[in-house]
Formats: structure tokens, sequence, C-alpha cells
């Protein structure tokens, strides 16, 4: 980390250790006394959820996995057993299953916060293109995840995404043969998508140190889009952060208890209790929530090829943001212009997200065309050129000052003085 550690060990081995693994002086230079800037509201704590869902959802999935059988014979009556056999199993269950909800509502949160305040622009576009790839692996990770029930959704959910990759030109057929492992999805896809399941939120959480490691070396941005510059500006991570993401993580366990103990299923499809069956297709396959505006770019381009390209770049569009973006300015609180577009553009992904849902025919299709056009608009056009003509408002001279204007006060709030002091 960036920062020179303050720590000081104060017992003889506590010295001892430190010298050999500098952990304690790590975590403290990083939880404790890291500098925030002070004005951070409460889209910051999403951070400290997302880490928290993680968590949540491997801890639940190994023990899930104690309990579940990757054979397509016996797939959905394993997951049927731990629903009604295995102690508190259907409290696992519906954690997990619930839970990859709650993480994708936090990180379409997160990612918009990033948006809004502009936490992409440099230097922060390693940080921002490690939150794609992490948003890229949990999609993967989902995806495979929903299969394993081996219900009639996840059957059919696997063959049609396994086989967008067949419009891949040449090496198309057989990168799809090699993901079923067999001439159409089996008990051998059920086999892989397990094991591959299982080990991707570990690399998850690799890229999420990483994420966390880039994040501590340029430091955080905030709601005014300016650089911490005295100590002022700042307050101690522990316990100003600590308790805000502690507390903001303990409401979204509220929300996220209220889904798994009331509406369980509600974020599910019904035809997933209906054991996989090669033969009955049902009369709409469609994914799981969180895919649904890609799941509508994709179906909005007539050709085949045409949708998976238009869906891949929906999302490698993401890592471009830091670069398309050519304002100076970050923060949407000092772009007016800019801020328009953005809610225009969150409308634009919930239209997608509605759109996803409903069949491929008639004014839905164009209603989707008109939608995808419109993704893509705010990408490369919009953003590129709103930097060069939209007149910025002045940006407030320090953090501090943003803080202290916005509520109206004169003063230095109190605790002002208690801020370490930062590299600005
Ligand atoms: C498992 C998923 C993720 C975890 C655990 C995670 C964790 C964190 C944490 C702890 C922070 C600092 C606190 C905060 O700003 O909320 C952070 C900041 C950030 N994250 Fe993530 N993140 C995840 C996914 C993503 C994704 C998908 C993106 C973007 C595509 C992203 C982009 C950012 C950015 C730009 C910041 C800096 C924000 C700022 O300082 O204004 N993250 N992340």
């Amino acid at each position: 980390m960036s920062h020179e550690s303050t720590y000081v060990p104060k017992s003889a081995l506590a010295k001892w250790f430190e010298s050999r693994l500098p952990i304690a002086g790590m975590v403290h230079s990083s939880f404790i006394a890291y500098p925030v800037p002070r004005n951070l509201n409460y889209f910051w704590t999403f951070g400290a959820i997302l880490s928290f869902m993680l968590i949540a959802q491997i801890v639940t999935g190994v023990f899930l996995a104690m309990h579940y059988v990757s054979d397509s014979k016996l797939a959905f009556e394993s997951v049927e057993s731990i629903m009604r056999d295995v102690n508190y199993g259907w409290l696992l269950r519906y954690l997990h299953a619930n839970g990859a909800s709650m993480f994708f509502i936090a990180v379409y949160i997160h990612i918009f916060r990033g948006m809004y305040y502009g936490s992409y622009k440099a230097p922060r576009e390693i940080l921002w293109i490690l939150g794609v790839v992490i948003f890229v692996l949990m999609m993967a990770t989902a995806f495979m995840g929903y299969v394993l029930p081996w219900g009639q959704m996840s059957f059919w959910g696997a063959t049609v995404i396994t086989n967008l990759f067949s419009a891949i030109p040449v090496v198309g057929d057989t990168i799809v043969s090699l993901l079923w492992g067999g001439y159409s999805v089996g008990n051998p896809t059920l086999n892989r998508f397990f094991a591959l399941h299982y080990l991707l939120p570990f690399m998850i959480a690799g890229v999420v140190g990483l994420h966390v490691w880039a994040l501590h070396v340029v430091g955080q941005n905030n709601p005014a889009g300016i650089p911490i510059k005295t100590a002022k500006d700042a307050v101690p991570f522990t316990p100003y952060a600590t308790i805000k993401d502690l507390f903001a993580t303990v409401l979204f366990m509220m929300f996220f208890a209220w889904f798994v103990f009331y509406l369980p299923n509600y974020l599910g499809h019904s035809d997933n209790y209906i054991p996989a069956d090669p033969a009955v297709t049902p009369a709409h396959i469609v994914p799981e929530w969180y895919f649904l505006p890609f799941y509508a770019i994709l179906r909005a381009i007539p050709d085949k090829l045409g949708g998976v390209l238009a869906m891949g770049g929906a999302i490698v569009v993401l890592a471009f943001l830091p670069w398309l973006d050519t304002s100076r300015v970050r923060s949407a609180a000092y772009r007016p212009l800019y801020r328009q577009f953005f809610w225009i553009f969150v409308i634009v992904c919930l239209l997608l997200g509605w759109l996803g849902a409903k069949p491929a025919e008639g004014g839905y299709v164009i209603a989707s065309q008109i939608c995808t056009a419109l993704y893509f608009a705010y990408f490369l056009v919009v953003l590129p050129l709103l930097g060069l003509f939209e007149t910025p408002k002045p940006l407030p001279t320090s953090i501090l000052e943003s803080v202290t204007k916005a509520k109206g006060g004169s003063g230095i709030p109190a605790g002002a003085a208690a801020a370490p002091s930062t590299k600005g």
C-alpha cells in the first residue's frame, strides 16, 4: 500500500512477528489510519457491502457443495433434499440464491455510483478496469450457478447461452463442443460448470484484492470529485468509514433478509422447479433479472453474430469509459448536462431490463433496438462530445469547502482537527 505505516507493535511478540510479516502494519495503514475524504456519502458503502456479499456467497456455497451432487441424474433431487432434509438447508439455499441477486443489486449501484461521480477517471483507470473484470467474472459465476439445480430454466438457459459461442467464425463450433463436453448440454456440461462455479469466486476474491490495492494507491474519489489537499479534507478510516460501512451493511442485510424470509422465490423463475427435460422447451426462456438488459441487446440485433458482438460490446465498452469521457471534471454534481444524460442512460438500462423479459416480437424488438442504439450512443457519442462542449460549474477549492458550503455552515466542522496527515 502507498502509505507509510505508523503502526508501532506494543508487545515483544508483536514486534517479533511484525519484523517478519508486517501484516498488522498493513491493516493499520489501510483500514485504520487510512485517510478518507470527509464528504463521502452512503454510495461509498457499497464496496464494503460487496465485500460482505462475496464472503457470504463463498461461505453458503461451500456448505451447499457438501450436499449438492453434480450429476445430471441426481442434481435436481439433491437440491430438493437440501431444501427438505438437510438441517437449515432451505436457509443455506435461499441465502445463496437470493445472495446472488443482492450481489448484483449492490454491484449495479456501485457501478452507477462510479459513473455518476466520474470515479473511473485518471488516476483510477486500472481500479475501474479491475472492476469491469470482476463484473465479467461475477456474470460467468452466476450463469454457471443457475445451471446447477438442473431445472428447466437451468438447462434451457445453458443451451441458449452456450449456443451463442457457435456464432464465432471458424472456431465457434469447437468452442461450443468444449463447453458442452459432448454434442449437447448434458452431464459433462453440468460437471464442468460446477467445477468452474466453485473456482471463479476465489478468482473474484483475488481480483478484489487487486481492486482494493489499486484503490489504496490512488485514494478514494468523492462526491466533489476533487482530491484531498490538506488534512482537513479527510478523516481517518477508523472509526468514521468502519462504522458507516458496518451500519450500511446491516441495513443491506435487513433488505436481504426480507427476500430470504418473505419472498424467497420472487426473484427466481418457477420453471426451475421443474426437472430439466431436453424434450420440452419452455414457452419463454428468460435469464435471471440481472442479465436482462444484456439479453435485450442480444435479441435486438436480428443477426446471431451481430447480437453476440453487441452484447459483448455492451460490457467491453465499460472498460474504455476512462478514455471515452473527455471532460476534465469528474463529478456530475458540477456537470449540469452530463447529469441529465446520466439519468437518461439509467432509464435506458432499466428499459432494456424490462424489454429483456418480454417476448422478442413486434414492438418489443423495435423498442430494444432503439434502447440499444441509445446505450451505445451514450458511450460513443455523448460522453466524447459532451466533455468538449459542456461548461461545468465552478469546482469548490477544497473538499472541506464543498461540505461546509453545501451545509450552509462557515466554520470547520468538529473533528477536522483529528484528521490524519495525507500525501495530498
Ligand atoms: C465483488 C465486487 C466488488 C467489490 C468487493 C468491490 C470493492 C470495492 C471497495 C471496498 C471499494 C472502496 C469503497 C467504495 O468506494 O465503495 C471500491 C471502490 C471502487 N470500485 Fe469496486 N468492488 C467490486 C466491483 C466493482 C465493479 C464491478 C466496478 C466497476 C465496473 C468497481 C469500480 C470501483 C471504483 C471506480 C471504485 C473507486 C470509487 C471511488 O473512490 O469513488 N468495483 N470497490
